[in-house]
């Protein structure tokens, strides 16, 4: 058991806000007062807490950007060598063009590129740019896009707005009141919801940015609707792929449906955990950049851009979004087969190298704590979304089932006797964002 992680959040508690920096790290998102919180190393798909405990990870994997793995020796290996030739200087860092042609070939339809540190910020720049470039304000959205003021916005006309996205409960404190209406969500696979917008906000909406798959697939043509609507409205449309990119093919998702964008942010997976985001677009939208100031001393640091080009490298080299399907396959049929072979009812969702599931049971939130502590007693990192790495071995995912096995059955019995509550030894886990302290 982890006593020095538990204590160590505790404390962080009361000197950071909320614990850290990202919600889905938090303690609370797993297993509020029993999770190791902290960790000392990471390698391949594996942890050491603090304690030295060892874990294998099979809840988020650097919450999505590791899908080389921990500490990759090709990834590590390019960044040190950067490091050892100085990672920042008065000059530019010549990989930032690297990168830029790279991804620039990668998606036939672009022309440009900027970069950044993380994804929200990333979105934040794109929206900046195709609102310039539209010269409109007003934002349609689906899905999410991180925590800057434009996104929040859409909660200060009401607060449900965000609900239906990834996150309810989202709060717009600090977000200025007068961006009220500027930011208008409409729904994944439901064009109508997009044309009532549009219809309501004539000749208003600049700029349509969305996910184009995060986990059902577009269904009766709706990307390609879209991208209609966008071009009769003289909106620039945005694919976000910060979490769908550069996973299950080369380069963003919209490549396999055959639906291009005017512009795509990627992050996550693009560094393999180090820290870096770009936003890619065709040049007459870009362009709009040079005349709207969006420049920041970090982003032109030197290991963001060598780690993107190593993970691109490796992935191309490894064929590695075949393996992660694979695995993803291999680990979406191994939780129905384990689930059924229980008698236990379970939804498996995402796209095969981002699988997910959950418990159809009305006590699901209560499921997934008894599943994470139990996972956890037997060296598991464990939830119900489990992006896939090609650092996992077929080896790795069948022990991995072997031991979900044991808790599905210790699931059936809670369902069964209805005791859930009483055998979970922590308070549920959050699963949406709150107050941590008083
Ligand atoms: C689709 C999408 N966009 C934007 C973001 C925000 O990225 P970041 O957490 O790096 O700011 C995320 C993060 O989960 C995401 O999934």
């Amino acid at each position: 058991m982890s006593n020095s992680g538990i204590k160590l959040w505790e404390k962080a508690k009361t000197l950071i806000p909320g614990g850290n920096q990202l919600l889905s790290k938090r303690s609370e998102m797993f297993l509020p007062g029993g999770w190791p919180s902290y960790y000392k190393k990471a390698k391949g798909c594996e942890i050491w807490d603090l304690d030295g405990n060892h874990y294998f990870d099979f809840c988020m994997m650097g919450v999505a950007a590791c899908i080389l793995g921990y500490g990759d020796d090709d990834v590590d290996g390019a960044v040190k060598e950067a490091i050892a030739n100085g990672g920042m200087s008065s000059l530019n860092s010549y990989e930032e063009v690297e990168l830029a042609q790279r991804l620039v070939d990668l998606h036939d339809w672009a022309d440009m590129a900027r970069f950044a540190r993380t994804g929200g910020e990333a979105c934040a720049i794109a929206v900046r740019i195709a609102r310039a470039a539209s010269g409109r304000d007003k934002v349609a959205f689906c899905g999410y896009h991180g925590w800057h003021d434009w996104y929040l916005s859409s909660n200060l006309s009401s607060e449900t707005n965000l609900d239906k996205q990834l996150l309810t409960g989202l709060e717009p404190l600090g977000v200025p009141q007068a961006l009220e209406g500027t930011s208008l969500p409409f729904y994944y696979n439901d064009i109508d919801t997009l044309k009532e917008i549009v219809a309501q906000n004539k000749d208003q909406i600049g700029v349509i940015i969305m996910e184009p798959q995060r986990g059902v697939p577009p269904e009766n043509n709706f990307l390609k609707d879209v991208r209609e609507i966008a071009d009769r409205i003289g909106a620039v449309l945005i694919f976000d792929e910060v979490s769908s990119g550069l996973r299950m093919n080369m380069g963003g998702i919209h490549l396999l449906h055959n639906v291009k964008p005017d512009m795509a942010v990627f992050g996550k997976a693009l560094g393999n955990g180090y820290p870096i985001a770009a936003v890619i677009g065709t040049r007459s939208v870009m362009d709009a950049a040079q005349g709207t100031f969006i420049s920041s001393t970090m982003w032109t640091e030197r290991i963001g851009f060598v780690a993107a080009l190593a993970t691109i490298k490796k992935m191309e080299d490894c064929n590695i979004p075949e393996k992660l399907i694979y695995l993803g396959e291999k680990i979406q049929k191994g939780w129905k087969k384990t689930a059924a072979e229980n008698s236990i009812k379970i939804n498996v969702q995402g796209v095969p190298a981002f699988p997910s599931f959950y418990y159809d049971y009305p006590e699901n939130t209560e499921l997934q704590t008894f599943f994470n502590q139990e996972m956890l007693e037997r060296g598991y990192l464990a939830s119900g979304s489990c992006p896939t790495t090609f650092a996992y071995t077929d080896d790795i995912v069948d022990t991995y089932f072997s031991n979900v096995s044991e808790v599905f059955a210790e699931i059936k019995k809670c369902i069964d006797n209805g005791d859930i509550k009483e055998k979970l030894k922590w308070p549920v886990r959050h699963n949406t964002f709150k107050r941590l302290t008083g």
